[in-house]
């Protein structure tokens, strides 16, 4: 059973499908430890409620970001995680700390990446006129929602539709497409080496596993 350490900052949706994926067996692997950046997450609840064991580590607690980063490297440590899964975690993490857990770290990104990389990816869509967007899972690297990307999922634009819809319809597609690379990465199928991700030994191309 491999150790999954989850890191949230809010609802944690994409935590419980995760937490749903382990507890019926679909995911050969459990959630060990649930870390949240804020104190009122919805998502630590969700942990509660199905007795994973939470720790919250506020900013407000360090002096400057690197203290922060070194303490929550050390937090995540104690977990002695096989994978590190980033779950809406809304901080961008340093150098040191990405380079500890690689080719062991994975993000879900509400993006087509390397499309809309940082925050507001559906207004901006909306805004650029795009009829499809989506979300990408990717390994994590140094580079800010630049790591490859493992598997997208992608979801029409209709006209006059709002963020918040583009929103909803995003999650939706995150709720399969995140579980499912969990269950690969458990299994043993998915690497990543020099920068590549790799499912079942075959190189993925920039936009992850049969895109198109
Ligand atoms: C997800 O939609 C995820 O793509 C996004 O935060 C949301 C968390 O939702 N992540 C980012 O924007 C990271 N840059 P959840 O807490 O309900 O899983």
């Amino acid at each position: 059973m491999k150790r999954i350490l989850v890191l949230i900052s809010g609802s944690g949706s994409n935590l419980q499908t995760i937490l749903d994926h382990c507890a019926s067996g679909k995911i050969a692997g459990q959630v060990v430890g649930v870390i949240s950046n804020k104190a009122d997450a919805y998502g630590l609840v969700r942990a509660e409620q199905a007795g994973v064991a939470t720790s919250v580590l506020a900013q407000q607690q360090f002096a400057c970001r690197e203290d922060y980063d070194l303490a929550l490297q050390g937090l995540m440590a104690g977990y002695q995680p096989d994978l590190v899964v980033l779950a809406g975690f809304m901080r961008i993490l340093s150098g040191d700390l990405v380079r500890h857990f690689a080719g062991k770290m994975i993000n879900i990104h509400p993006s087509l990446l390397p499309k809309y990389q940082g925050l507001h990816t559906h207004q901006r869509a909306i805004d650029a006129g795009d009829e499809e967007h989506g979300a990408s899972v990717h390994f994590v690297t140094e580079e800010l929602d630049g790591g490859p990307v493992i598997l997208q999922a992608r979801v029409p634009i209709f006209e006059g539709d709002e963020a918040d819809e583009v929103a909803a319809r995003v999650q939706a597609q995150e709720h399969s497409i995140y579980p499912l690379v969990v269950q690969w990465f458990c299994e043993g199928r998915l690497r990543m080496q020099e920068g590549t991700a790799f499912l079942d030994d075959a190189a993925l191309g920039p936009a992850g596993y049969a895109s198109e």
